[in-house]
């Protein structure tokens, strides 16, 4: 390889800076070279793991490796990503290019914010939209674009997780138990697989609810939403997205169905079958024997790596802060339609890829 690792410090050593680091010490493009977290354990734990520094502040981090080029964002907080705008922001500021986990930010006006942010600095922001870097989306992006798939007419996606009211668990801790914790910690996953498919969302009405055993329990958290849209190429969309209240169906927890004129794919539990069909042909079915959504992680990472070490053109970055704020557009349109009893909304409008940063 010619190209020198990029170096990277995590920040938020839970279950995902684990994960994340574990994909950088794996990747060739990356150099892993320190490890963050507000508590002091969690950051030693994962420094020994990793044979790396640990610390405990990222003012600190920041400040001992001025080398770093990369920062990733694992933190959570509230609705799991209300602890995401500080460091983004601090390491933005540092000059250092950034990957931040999902949902970018659990206010839309910080995302607005961090994602201007970028743009003024000219820095990377990535965010880990991981859910369709998969073998099967891989695939199913090439019979689109060789025209297999022809004038999109309909979408489906079917998403979240397996469950049912005996194994209802009661209601989380302050992070969870709050109206709109599933809609922006876990919407940004299927909105972006949608829009990686079928390009901008124009228009968005939107229903949510609880089942009776969270209703019982006083769980503040609408766990179920139904979200009827129309994308800008005409093509029309159905998401629904589940919080362990029931099982799903055909196409288990992740699926997503796409309709064309000339042919249509659907992918099943995300990363592990691929169907095709096609008028007068029988279908193509493509299994690829891995059941791990885990794999979709080092996926990603290599992706926001290559694009970094290629220096690729701001707006060609894969999954990038934009299109993480596309997303938190969609799910703030669907919970105004929501509080508008399934009123159609159309989402607020994506900073220009060009031109003046400073009027959004
Ligand atoms: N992309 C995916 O498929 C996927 C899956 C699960 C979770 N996530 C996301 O990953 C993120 C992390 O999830 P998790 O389950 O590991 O969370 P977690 O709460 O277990 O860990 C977050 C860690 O960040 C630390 N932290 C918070 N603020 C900090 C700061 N300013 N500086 C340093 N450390 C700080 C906390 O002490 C904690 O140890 C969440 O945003 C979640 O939404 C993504």
């Amino acid at each position: 390889m010619d190209k020198k690792p990029l170096k990277v410090g995590v920040v938020g050593m839970g279950g995902i800076g684990n994960t994340h680091s574990a994909a950088y010490v794996n990747d060739e493009l990356a150099e892993l070279v320190c490890v963050c977290d507000l508590i002091k354990a969690k950051a030693d734990a994962a420094a020994e793991k990793f044979g790396v520094k640990a610390y405990y502040s990222l003012k600190d981090m920041l400040h001992a490796h001025p080398e770093l080029d990369i920062v990733d964002v694992t933190t959570s907080g509230f609705e799991n990503g209300s602890s995401h705008f500080e460091p983004a922001m601090e390491a933005l500021d540092a000059g250092k290019h950034v990957l931040c986990e999902k949902p970018i930010c659990n206010e839309i006006t910080d995302a607005r914010q961090l994602v201007n942010y970028a743009k003024k600095k000219d820095l990377y922001l990535g965010c880990n939209l991981n859910h369709y870097f998969s073998i099967p989306s891989e695939k199913a992006r090439e019979y689109m674009d060789n025209g297999g798939i022809g004038e999109q007419v309909y979408c489906i996606n079917k998403v979240g997780f397996n469950g049912s009211s005996a194994g209802y668990g009661g209601k989380g801790g302050p992070k969870w138990n709050l109206p709109y914790s599933h809609a922006k910690a876990f919407l940004t996953h299927p909105f972006s697989v949608m829009r990686y498919f079928c390009g901008n969302v124009t228009h968005i009405q939107a229903f949510m609810d609880k089942p009776g055993c969270r209703r019982s329990a006083e769980d503040l958290m609408l766990s179920i939403q139904s979200v009827h849209m129309r994308f800008e190429n005409g093509c029309v969309g159905y998401l629904l997205s589940q919080r362990g209240d029931a099982m799903f169906g055909l196409g288990g927890w992740w699926s997503f169905e796409l309709a064309g004129t000339k042919g249509t794919f659907c992918i099943e539990n995300c990363v592990e079958k691929l169907t095709y069909w096609k008028q007068g042909q029988e279908p193509e079915v493509m299994n690829t024997g891995i059941t791990d959504f885990g794999s979709t992680f080092p996926r990603r990472i290599h992706a926001f790596l290559e694009d970094v070490s290629n220096g690729v053109p701001k707006e060609y970055l894969r999954s990038s802060g934009r299109d993480a704020l596309a997303t938190m557009e969609y799910i703030f349109a669907a919970i105004e339609s929501y509080e508008q009893g399934g009123a159609l909304v159309r989402p607020h409008p994506l900073p220009p890829m060009h031109g003046d940063v400073t009027r959004m």
